[in-house]
């Protein structure tokens, strides 16, 4: 992946909603394959405000057949970002992106005849939307469903494109929009999606054990909802895919088992590969993780978050060992091809070589 960034223009800012806009940018054709994605991924923009770097993931909300790249930004409370792009930002305006990035993705395959749910609420539903639109289109045997939580129905994200694939998919898509302070006449569909609605929700609309895969977008609460009502069905976790836009708190445990992980990191080499160029350094625990040494050195590693949720700092293990103290990016499948997040991790040998362009 390239950890640069480039400065796009902003060819249409739309309001989305009363909260949220919609942004899409204009992608010159030198850097279309750059910026070629899977459904599900997402970009990090970059920003100062007040003399201060500030970086954002959002996840692209067009499916890569649409040949657009588009992003919701949902104003958060308190969000530095995200007041000032719904703020600011308007058509013309120009703003720095780095390419796509992400594993909540899944290869849709023509000759598949699949059954998925997909949960998402709030602005949740960006990569959520672009991974129905994908799958509906490579795959016309498959069957889906969207669960999709608001507060009321002004706050839909995205209502007439979800109308819009409903109408084309009649046959094949079924859609429920719960809203936690707007009263719909069927009782099930109001409220939060929580634990108890789950239960509601997998004994009126779903037959999990005929689910191929789950896909889950939200704040904390309705993903751990979401998750647990699976796991408790017995669906197999590499069925259920989830994206988390923050992390929990590290716990007590974590924190001290960090502590004496970077301490007895103290001094130990790292080869680092990135952009081409190799680059040796030390470990310097005070620096906390391989991501924050790699920078203090010079080396331009890609990050965003910092928290171990957008993987954005992803690289490879090509040699040695390296531990990582929480991932909520990778996948069970890239963990065991030696990928880690840089943030989060640090060097646990002393032969450490770990390859960002991989
Ligand atoms: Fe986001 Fe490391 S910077 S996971």
């Amino acid at each position: 992946m390239s950890s640069e960034f480039h400065t796009l223009r902003i060819a249409e800012v739309v309001k989305e909603g009363e909260n949220a806009i919609s942004i899409l940018f204009d992608m010159p054709n030198h850097l279309q394959d750059s910026f070629a994605f899977q459904p599900g991924q997402h970009l990090t923009m970059r920003t100062e405000i007040d003399g201060e770097e500030l970086r954002r993931n959002y996840s692209l909300c067009a499916a890569p057949h649409e040949r657009q790249w588009k992003v919701a930004i949902k104003r958060l409370p308190g969000g530095r970002f995200s007041g000032w792009a719904n703020e600011h930002l308007e058509s013309d305006d120009s703003i720095d992106v780095m390419p796509p990035t992400g594993s909540f993705t899944w290869k849709f395959d023509p000759g598949r005849t699949a059954s998925y749910a997909f949960f998402a609420s709030g602005s949740g539903i960006t990569p959520i939307l672009s991974l129905l639109k994908t799958g509906l289109v490579t795959e016309p045997d498959s069957r889906f469903a969207l669960f999709y939580g608001n507060k009321d129905s002004d706050s839909i994200l995205f209502l007439e494109v979800i109308a819009d694939l409903k109408d084309r998919y009649l046959d094949r898509l079924k859609i429920q929009h719960f809203f936690s302070r707007e009263e719909d006449e069927l009782q099930i569909l109001n409220g939060r999606i929580d634990d108890a609605k789950m239960k509601e929700v997998i004994a009126n609309f779903l037959i999990p054990e005929e689910l191929t895969s789950v896909f889950i977008c939200g704040p904390e609460g309705m993903m751990d909802a979401v998750e647990k009502a699976f796991t408790t069905t017995g669906i197999p976790a590499d069925r259920i895919h989830s994206e988390r836009f923050t992390a929990k708190e590290l716990s007590e445990e974590q924190k001290a088992e960090m502590a004496k992980l970077e301490q007895q990191a103290a001094g130990k080499t790292i080869k680092l590969t990135i952009d081409g160029r190799r680059r040796t350094i030390e470990f310097d625990p005070v620096k906390v993780s391989i991501l924050e040494n790699a920078r203090a050195s010079g080396v331009r590693a890609p990050f965003s978050c910092k928290a171990g949720v957008c993987a954005t700092c992803r690289a490879k293990v090509v040699k040695g060992k390296v531990e990582m103290i929480r991932n909520f990016g990778l996948t069970p499948l890239e963990i065991a091809d030696g990928y880690v997040l840089t943030c989060q991790s640090v060097p646990v040998s002393d032969d450490v070589e770990v390859d960002f362009d991989l």
